[in-house]
Order: C-alpha cells, then sequence, then structure tokens
C-alpha cells in the first residue's frame, strides 16, 4: 500500500462526516476554515450517475483551497462504475476515494449498493478491488477517456481544472476507504469488519448502528471497539462515528475505545464550532451564516439558494429573539436579503 496522507495524520483523527444535503463545498469550507478538523468527506454521489454522464454530480466533488484532507465519497452498485469514479475523484483533485457501505436509501439498497453491500460482501469486496485499480491505472497515467468516462465530463473537469489552476503535480494513487454500519438487519461486526480488512482499506468508518436501526436508539460503541481491534491487527485505521455530541465526548470515545479517530456528523450542524469546545456569541453565529452564504455563492454558483435555509435554521436556534430572526431568513430568496436581516439584527 502507497504512503497516504492517513498515515501521515496525528491521531485522534477528528473528521466531519460525509452528510447528503449538508456537507456541500461550502459548508465543507466553512467547517473547515472555523473548526479545523482533520479531515472532510463530500456527499455521496452516485457512480452509476456519474457513468450516465450526469454532469451535476461533480458539484458535490468541487473542492475549496486547503490542505486539509478531502474524501470524495461514492456509492453504487456496478463495479465498472466504480472504476470510472475512481479516475473522476483523482482527476478533481480530492484526496480520497471513500466507498459508501452504510447508506440506507431505499432505492440504492434495493439495487445492492450501500448497506445493502453488507449482505454481498465478496460483491463488496469486488467493488474496493475495482475502485483501487482506478486510483491505480490513474496513477500510472491513463487517462479519463481511456478509461471511458463520458465526453462532456471530461470536458467539464478539463475545464473546472483549468479555472482553479489545479496542476497534477505527481499522480499518485488515492487511498481507498469504506464507510460502513454493524450490519444490515442483524450487528455482524465481525463477520463484516474482517471482510472488509482483507481488502486492505487505508481506513473504515463506522456507523455504530445497522441499516435496520436507521437513526433509532444510540450507537453501539462496544462493537466500534470490537472492530478497531480487529483493525489494530492490520494497516486498516478504524474510525468511530454515532451520536458524538462534542469534541471533549469525541476524545473519551477515542480513549474509551481505542479508536484511531472518529466523525461527527449531526452535531455539526449550524455548529462548525463542535470540533473546538468554543462557546460562541450570537453575532458570530450569525456572521458565520452569512459567511456559509458567501462561500455557497463563490463556490457553487450552480447550486440552488434554497439549500442554504436549512444551515440559516440551524444557526439560528437558542437565543432570545432567534424565531423571529429564523422566520425571517426562511423567506430569503438570495443572499443579499440574508445579508440585510443579519445586518439588522
Ligand atoms: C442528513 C444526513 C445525510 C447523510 N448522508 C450521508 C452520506 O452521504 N454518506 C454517508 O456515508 N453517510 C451519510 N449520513 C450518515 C452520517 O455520515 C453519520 O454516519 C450519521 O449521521 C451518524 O453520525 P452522527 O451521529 O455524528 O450524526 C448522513 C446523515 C445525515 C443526518
Amino acid at each position: 500500500m502507497t504512503a497516504s496522507f492517513w498515515q501521515t495524520l496525528q491521531r485522534p483523527i477528528i473528521g466531519l462526516a460525509p452528510m447528503d444535503g449538508v456537507t456541500d463545498a461550502a459548508f465543507r469550507a466553512l467547517v473547515d476554515s472555523t473548526g479545523h478538523p482533520d479531515i472532510l468527506f463530500t456527499e455521496f454521489t452516485s457512480v452509476e450517475g456519474l457513468h450516465h454522464g450526469g454532469v451535476k454530480l461533480l458539484n458535490p466533488l468541487i473542492r475549496h483551497k486547503t490542505t486539509t484532507p478531502i474524501l470524495g465519497q461514492i456509492f453504487g452498485y456496478t463495479p465498472e462504475a466504480f472504476y470510472k469514479a475512481a479516475f473522476i475523484v483523482s482527476e478533481m483533485g480530492l484526496d480520497g476515494i471513500d466507498i459508501n457501505m452504510g447508506c440506507p436509501d431505499r432505492d440504492v439498497a434495493k439495487k445492492g449498493g450501500g448497506a445493502a453491500l453488507i449482505k454481498t460482501p465478496s460483491f463488496a469486496q469486488e467493488i474496493i478491488q475495482k475502485t483501487k485499480q482506478g486510483a491505480s491505472d490513474w496513477a500510472q497515467g491513463k487517462t479519463l477517456q481511456e478509461a471511458g468516462v463520458r465526453e462532456h465530463i471530461c470536458t467539464w473537469i478539463h475545464t473546472y481544472r483549468e479555472k482553479n489552476a489545479l496542476e497534477l503535480s505527481e499522480r499518485k494513487p488515492l487511498p481507498v476507504s469504506v464507510k460502513t454500519r454493524l450490519g444490515f438487519d442483524k450487528i455482524v461486526t465481525h463477520e463484516w469488519i474482517s471482510t472488509l480488512l482483507k481488502m486492505e482499506p487505508a481506513a473504515i468508518s463506522l456507523h455504530g448502528r445497522t441499516l435496520r436501526q436507521l437513526y433509532s436508539g444510540f450507537a453501539n460503541w462496544d462493537e466500534i471497539g470490537r472492530a478497531a481491534e480487529l483493525a489494530h491487527q492490520t494497516n486498516t485505521l478504524l474510525l468511530g462515528n454515532g451520536d458524538i455530541q462534542n469534541k471533549r465526548d469525541a476524545e473519551e470515545k477515542v480513549k474509551q475505545y481505542h479508536v484511531d479517530g472518529v466523525l461527527i456528523g449531526r452535531a455539526a450542524f449550524g455548529n462548525p464550532w463542535v470540533f473546538t469546545n468554543e462557546e460562541v456569541s450570537v453575532q458570530t453565529r450569525l456572521k458565520t451564516a452569512l459567511a456559509h452564504c458567501e462561500l455557497f455563492e463563490k463556490l457553487t454558483p450552480d447550486l440552488h439558494f434554497l439549500s442554504l435555509r436549512k444551515h440559516l435554521a440551524w444557526y439560528t436556534k437558542g437565543f432570545d429573539g432567534s424565531a423571529e430572526v429564523r422566520d425571517r431568513l426562511m423567506k430569503t430568496k438570495n443572499i443579499e436579503e440574508v445579508r440585510n436581516i443579519i445586518n439588522d439584527v
């Protein structure tokens, strides 16, 4: 296995979990500059969608300028499409490829992708192998076109790279990691994690619930600890995930369950300071909400403003007069209106 950023990161690794509809390029940039997590994940992107030439699906893979490693997360059920997606994530200038094997979406699971891969271990292994092969062939100099990526995706990426002056100095195979759950309808940590470890992924991020549990109950950290014991016999890192509320909580989990790190998801909603233990004033929160909108405009002008509203609602919770500010923000249609309201508070 080629050395990658995973080996050089200081332990414990504390990262922002991938969240569809939330961890877009603007939110990642904001969390990066405010909370300084060690790694960031994109939202998941469908490999079949990329395979069929969906250029809009490249938006989640846009990166802001940073030295913090960003993992492009992909999901699907077609090994050949994973192979091509590995080329696309590499060419987009991201730092790692993460395969989603935990998504509970019914449509994804019905076709055998996401968490359904837990039920088909050898197929899951084939998908990891194909993704690694794609990363490796790209590093050897094979082009997007030679890999069979659709022409308009190639053109989009080419323009994106030029516009952002993304230079490819040295091609290295991106590390491949997996994010998954404890099982599909029952806990199968030992078998499942052992299956994944055989493929030598750089890291496994483990959400301590089965798919059937979705988000109910509590994450089972004892099982995450068992997975960490297995991973420690290999070169694969194990990150735990589930219900972490703040940095102190993250540090305690690392100590108690001997994981190499953790991912924080929902506790980061409207709260990029979750990575710092910092208490911030209402003014700081509002200023940050505006900074978030400005990053959104700069990084992803093609995306619709409305997707910012949920973030605005999260930033404006729990202070005197917050309901009124929130109500006003929920009616905004553009960033100028947000700016006027926030400057008015
Ligand atoms: C709105 C939302 C979207 C999510 N999207 C993804 C995703 O795209 N990929 C993924 O691997 N997990 C996804 N997850 C799961 C989270 O990464 C994480 O595993 C889960 O929320 C548990 O962590 P937490 O308790 O810290 O939130 C999503 C979770 C939420 C709440």
